[in-house]
């Protein structure tokens, strides 16, 4: 068994931003997340440790207790942060470190990495790679043997040192009976001021203890990030790999760079997305799909053949054949039925429609239970608050309920109901009721010249 070490308390300062770096979104998520779910599939370790430090707080609402936490009070550099987990890592031989701001790395490379370490029997083994640009991360120094002498970071280059473009990736392999002994002895006497984690490479190769690195091929998913430029580019490589995957299942985008898709989404060979349509989140949509253009979609789950146009979809489901929109809104675990029809400007929210039922137009539909085959007419309400309490309204099938309708809730309509258009409906009705709740009409013969009015 070994441990795993998470280093994020850092504050990201080349962020510009107060949000500590690691919960970031990319995409659709806080970036360290994308470390966690790869973590998942690494076999014989525990549970990670993630050192937290500059508004911990924030990165503990994002990875509840996905982690523990080790708490690094002052910012004195990595060094200082893998110090701080020397009791809890005491069981295992040895440690996995990963800096928290490389959130796309994959298992098959920390695998690999931790293969190497084992199966060479190294003290310390590290993560490189060539890059045409190494600015910005520490350079990879090596003796005239070639045997890893050191690593170099940015502000304390020499000139010679500048040129050189291995770099290291920020993912180690340390034994930790020599990894806490080197730490006590780093200092801070450098350009940054800061306890380089980095440094342990120099006092292991003067220890001659036996330092390896796995030199990989770049990619975009070894890359740290420090900065909202770095953060944008990596997103749009991410947004492009997602997007091609997508294609090459048999789902076309069209008009692809306006559509973005989470890692999360899942989407079935001949639907089509239109442009300007983002899906987000859980999300699972079914086979023969055609969704945009202009819609968003968070959490949800859409099944085959259905239709959205111009529309807001969060934490709902959608079943077969039914078509949304143009322009609806649905929402907190909205469960619309086989072949409904949902038109433009509908909001349904904590509802549950049942088959082939159609809210056409301007309706708001919430807590509610509706039955199969019911029409709702233009500009329906159910009227589910008081301004204290929300109450629920159940309607049965084959009802027919009036444009411009109110139904007061708590509710219960039957089977077969008709009401009538403009009525406000108060009281419960039964199975085949016919209602009419709306005021009488007066007309006045002649009447209407007395009235002075402009048409504009
Ligand atoms: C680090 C490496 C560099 C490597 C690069 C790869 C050091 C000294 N340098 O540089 O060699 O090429 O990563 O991306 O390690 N952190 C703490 N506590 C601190 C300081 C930082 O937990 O006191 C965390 C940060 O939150 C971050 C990680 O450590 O997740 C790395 O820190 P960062 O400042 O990004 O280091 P780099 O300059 O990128
Ligand atoms: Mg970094």
């Amino acid at each position: 068994m070994h441990s795993i070490i998470i280093l994020a308390a850092g504050k990201g300062t080349r962020m510009k931003t107060k949000m500590p770096k690691c919960v970031f979104p990319l995409l659709d998520k806080p970036l360290i997340l994308y470390l966690i779910s790869t973590l998942k599939e690494l076999d014989n370790c525990y549970k990670p440790l993630c050192v937290v430090g500059y508004q911990k707080e924030a990165l503990q609402e994002v990875l509840k207790d996905e982690v523990n936490y080790v708490f690094q009070e002052e910012q004195l550099g990595t060094a200082d942060a893998v110090l701080k987990c020397e009791k809890e890592v005491q069981d295992a031989d040895f440690s996995l470190i990963i800096n928290g701001d490389t959130p796309l790395l994959t298992s098959e490379y920390l695998n690999a990495l931790i293969d190497k370490h084992l199966k060479e029997k190294n003290d310390l083994t590290l993560l490189t790679t060539y890059l045409v640009n190494p600015q910005g991360y520490g350079r990879i120094i090596k003796d005239n043997k070639f045997k890893i002498k050191k690593i170099a970071e940015e502000k304390d280059l020499s000139k010679k040192e500048f040129g050189i473009n291995e770099v290291n990736l920020g993912v180690y392999v340390i034994n930790n009976d020599k990894l806490f002994d080197a730490l006590k002895r780093i200092n801070n006497l450098n350009n940054s001021h800061e306890y380089y984690l980095t440094d342990i490479v120099k006092l292991f190769y003067e220890q001659k203890y036996k330092i390896s690195c796995l030199n990989v091929e770049d990619n975009f998913h070894l890359h740290g990030i420090n900065d909202l430029i770095t953060l944008s580019e990596i997103e749009n490589k991410l947004k492009e790999e997602i997007n091609n995957k997508a294609l090459k299942n048999g789902v076309y985008l069209i008009n692809k760079d306006s559509i973005i898709l989470g890692t999360d989404v899942k989407i079935d060979e001949g639907s089509i997305i239109y442009p300007n349509t983002l899906i987000l989140g859980k999300c699972q949509i079914g086979k023969n799909c055609v969704i945009g253009p202009n819609c968003e979609i968070n959490d949800s789950i859409i099944e085959d053949n259905v239709k959205i146009k111009h529309s807001l979809i969060n934490n709902s489901y959608i079943k077969k054949g039914a078509t949304i929109g143009p322009f609806a809104h649905l929402r907190m675990n909205a469960i619309i039925g086989e072949n409904d029809r949902i038109g433009n400007f509908v909001e349904i929210k904590k509802s549950l429609i049942g088959k082939a039922t159609n809210v056409a137009h301007l309706t708001y539909i919430g807590d509610t239970t509706c039955g199969d085959n019911v029409n709702f007419g233009c500009g329906v309400i159910t009227v589910n608050y008081d301004g204290i309490n929300k109450h629920h309204t159940t309607i049965g099938n084959n009802v027919f309920i009036g444009c411009n309708s109110n139904l007061i809730a708590p509710l219960n309509i039957g089977d077969n109901v008709f009401i009538a258009a403009g009525s406000t409906i108060t009281t419960s009705l039964e199975k085949n009721d016919f209602s009419i709740a709306r005021a009488f009409q007066v007309t006045k013969k002649n009447y209407s010249p007395k009235y002075k009015y402009n048409t504009r």
